[in-house]
């Protein structure tokens, strides 16, 4: 499969790797060019391109940056994408640590039915409940008992599935966790997130979820702050 992936930090260059190590063809894109990733292309195999040509290239894109950084990309980036194209987001919202305060989301969008609107696309969510270093050393083959279970939210049924697809291959067990608008399920502060929790886990997890963000997890009126001092 070629797969498009739009950020190169801590998830990109993690499912770059492993996507590599399955035998897809990678393309990936950060903000600054290809030729600031010549270490990712030498450590992985996957080819560095422009954001445009990630977008372009891949059955599957997926968009990993961070959120407050979601309006910057190019308006046009699926332009001439066909529809088929599964468009996965990985992002987490961190008003208080990175992004500042998103209206939208404080007043109760879901956070990646916020980038689907933003980038005017469906989207997949997935990828966004587990650590980097998890996704990149932790997956097992799928005769293994007690997976980490990853969920995948998304309004499109054949889009989920081939999703669901790469996180089975990755080494976890996928879970249907709806649609878009219910992916409050898996959002940060919910019991699946950065749980590493198993099948089961994970369905009683998203069952046991509450919609209410959580103050921890709303921006306030100094933020953002840092990871270190988060406002
Ligand atoms: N880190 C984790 O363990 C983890 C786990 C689950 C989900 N997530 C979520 O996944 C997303 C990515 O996290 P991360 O930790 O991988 O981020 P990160 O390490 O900070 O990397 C961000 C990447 O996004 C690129 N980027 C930023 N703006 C861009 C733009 N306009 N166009 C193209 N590329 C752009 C950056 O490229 P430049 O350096 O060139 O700007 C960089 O390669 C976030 O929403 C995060 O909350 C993270």
């Amino acid at each position: 499969m070629k797969i498009g992936i739009i950020g190169a930090g801590n998830i990109g260059g993690t499912l770059a790797r492993r996507f590599r190590e399955l035998g897809h063809e990678v393309l990936i894109a950060n903000s600054r060019g290809p030729e600031t990733l010549t270490a990712i292309e030498r450590d992985t195999g996957a080819v560095a391109v422009t954001a445009h040509e990630a977008a372009r290239g891949g059955d599957v894109v997926v968009i990993t940056i961070p959120e407050s950084k979601i309006p910057a990309l190019p308006s046009d980036l699926f332009d001439g994408v066909p529809d088929t194209t599964v468009v996965v987001d990985t992002g987490n919202y961190y008003p208080r640590e990175r992004d500042g305060r998103i209206a939208a989301i404080e007043e109760g969008v879901t956070e990646s039915r916020w980038v689907a609107d933003q980038l005017g696309r469906p989207v997949v969510k997935a990828f966004n409940t587990i650590e980097a270093a998890h996704l990149g050393s932790k997956g097992k083959p799928s005769t293994t008992d007690g997976r980490i279970a990853l969920p995948v939210a998304g309004d499109d049924a054949n889009a989920k599935a081939t999703v669901l697809r790469l996180v089975d291959q990755l080494g976890f067990d996928g879970v249907d966790a709806g649609t878009l608008d219910e992916s409050w399920r898996q959002q940060p502060g919910s019991p699946v997130y950065g749980a590493d929790r198993d099948l089961e886990g994970v369905r009683q997890g998203l069952l046991d979820a509450t919609r209410e963000r959580q103050p921890a997890w709303r921006a306030t009126a100094a933020s953002p702050g840092s990871y270190d001092a988060p406002r």
